[in-house]
């Protein structure tokens, strides 16, 4: 075992040599160099570990940490130090949020504390204080465990050409899990810019991305007996969110929108045409898909929501619980919750969590 790990770590440090051209980006044209994450442990005869890690090759505890190393509070900051001031956005949402005592924002939500754990996806890091959800054993909805997820069961740690170096099809070898679907499609804003997300610069999603959830989630809403949302995965658009969604420029103003510049990050879609900088609504070709309503990583409502889900008005984000209130894309006061960015009498509101 350690004779081969040696062998492969040689063999790999070699092709990297030669395979790899002259450095234009931390990790995106291939895998970047071994020891930016690993250490040599000579008493182990050789074998390839995680700084700070246990001795142990696949510890995912201590993935999350080799990555959070550099991006912890830098180059995209998707975690931060304070929950009330996170890092600048750039499309896939903090971690920070984890930290939180409460993010329940709904009526009496201070009295019912809802901890910081629901925000989002709980990567375990213990250097940090990030922890295993306490609620969630498992992906809801599928069988990823809970107590394996790091930054390492989305990201390939090695690099891809894949967007962000998601995952595609195959065995992830840590989890012992298999990924049915392949990464999507879809173009991000380049976070050594610095140029954090705006409406008119932003994740462009091609196609895709449900299908990628799903690889753990199965198609969650889609489940028999969800009814507390029976959004179906993919939903193509149909003429009249189409109409609302290009006319709606807030509750103050319904019906003002202009096509051209409808597009709010706080409710996007995909489409075969996006781009990073469009601001134009959707078309008969554009499709909901899980970050509609989602951020990857974490928000500041309950299931890592684009905005708080447990709210009657925008206005109430933060005020019960304290919690960071997420910007509302519209000026105006009594803001509905953003479903009614396409739908002009909101269908049922979600049900409560668990
Ligand atoms: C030594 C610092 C360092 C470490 C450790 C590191 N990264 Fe990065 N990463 C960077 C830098 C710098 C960039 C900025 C873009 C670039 O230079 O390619 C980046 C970019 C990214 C991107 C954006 C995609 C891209 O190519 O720009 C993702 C996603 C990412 N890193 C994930 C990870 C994950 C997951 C880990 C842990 C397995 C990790 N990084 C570890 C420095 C690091
Ligand atoms: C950006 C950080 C990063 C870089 C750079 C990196 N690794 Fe890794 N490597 C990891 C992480 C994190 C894991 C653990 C993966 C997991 O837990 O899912 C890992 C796991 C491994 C493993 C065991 C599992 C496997 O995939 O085979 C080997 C062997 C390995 N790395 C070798 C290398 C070599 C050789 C290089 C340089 C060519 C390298 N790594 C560069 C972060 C990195
Ligand atoms: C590698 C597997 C994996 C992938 C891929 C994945 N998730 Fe998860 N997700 C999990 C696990 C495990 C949990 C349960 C632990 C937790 O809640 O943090 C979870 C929890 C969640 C939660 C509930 C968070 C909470 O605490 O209430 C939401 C919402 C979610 N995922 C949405 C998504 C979306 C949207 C995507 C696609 C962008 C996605 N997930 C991709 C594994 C995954
Ligand atoms: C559940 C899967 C999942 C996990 C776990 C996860 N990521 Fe991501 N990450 C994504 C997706 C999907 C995106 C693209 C989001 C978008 O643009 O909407 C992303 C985007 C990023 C980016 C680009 C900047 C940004 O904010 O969009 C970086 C850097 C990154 N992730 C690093 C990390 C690090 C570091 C960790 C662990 C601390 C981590 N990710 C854990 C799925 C994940
Ligand atoms: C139209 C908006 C919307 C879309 C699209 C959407 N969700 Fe959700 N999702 C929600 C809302 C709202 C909740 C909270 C429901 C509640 O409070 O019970 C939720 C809850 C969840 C949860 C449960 C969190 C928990 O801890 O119980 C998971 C997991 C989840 N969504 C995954 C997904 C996945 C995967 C997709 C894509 C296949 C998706 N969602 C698409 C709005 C959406
Ligand atoms: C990006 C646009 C978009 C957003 C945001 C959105 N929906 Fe939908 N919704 C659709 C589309 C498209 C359909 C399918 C077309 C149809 O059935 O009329 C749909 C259908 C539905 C349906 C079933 C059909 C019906 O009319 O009874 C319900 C229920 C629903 N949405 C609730 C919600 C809730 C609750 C939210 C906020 C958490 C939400 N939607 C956010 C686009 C959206």
């Amino acid at each position: 075992m350690v004779v081969n790990l040696k062998t492969l770590l040689i063999v790999q440090i070699l092709l990297f040599v030669v395979m790899v051209p002259a450095a234009n980006g931390f990790h995106r044209d291939g895998v970047a160099q071994c020891g930016s994450c690993h250490v040599m442990h000579n008493q182990e005869g050789g074998v390839v570990m995680l700084p700070g890690g246990s001795p142990q090759l696949l510890n995912d505890a201590s993935a999350s940490g080799v990555c959070l190393s550099c991006h912890g509070e830098q180059f995209g900051a998707v975690l931060g130090i304070d929950p009330l001031v996170p890092p600048p956005e750039f499309g896939g949402g903090k971690f920070v949020f984890l930290f939180e005592d409460n993010i329940n924002d709904g009526p009496a939500g201070a009295d019912n504390p809802i901890g910081g754990y629901a925000s989002g996806h709980s990567i375990i890091e213990p250097s940090v204080g990030l922890s295993e959800d306490p609620v969630n054993m498992r992906a809801p909805g599928g069988t990823f465990r809970s107590n394996k997820l790091s930054c390492a069961s989305c990201h390939d740690p090695h690099g891809n050409q894949n967007f962000q170096m998601l995952y595609g099809v195959g065995h992830i070898k840590s989890s012992n899990y298999n990924f049915n679907y392949p990464a999507p499609i879809a173009q991000s804003i380049d976070i050594a810019s610095r140029r954090s997300e705006t409406q008119d610069n932003h994740t462009a999603y091609i196609s895709g991305m449900s299908e990628w959830c799903a690889n753990c989630h199965g198609f969650y809403h889609d489940l028999v007996g969800r009814e507390s949302l029976e959004h179906e995965f993919n939903l193509t658009f149909e003429e009249s969110q189409i109409s609302r969604y290009n006319s709606y420029s807030g509750i103050q103003n319904p019906d003002g929108g202009d096509p051209a510049t409808s597009y709010i990050v706080e409710v996007p879609f995909e489409d075969a045409s996006a781009t990073i900088n469009k601001t134009s609504g959707p078309t008969s070709t554009s499709r909901v898909m899980c970050l509609t309503c989602h951020r990857a990583h974490g928000s500041s409502s309950v299931a890592a929501g684009r905005w708080d889900f447990r709210v009657t008005s925008l206005d109430y984000d933060g005020v019960e619980s304290g919690s960071y209130p997420i910007p509302s894309p519209y000026n105006g006061p009594n803001e509905p919750p953003l479903c009614s960015k396409c739908h002009s009498t909101v269908p049922s509101a979600p049900a409560t969590q668990e």
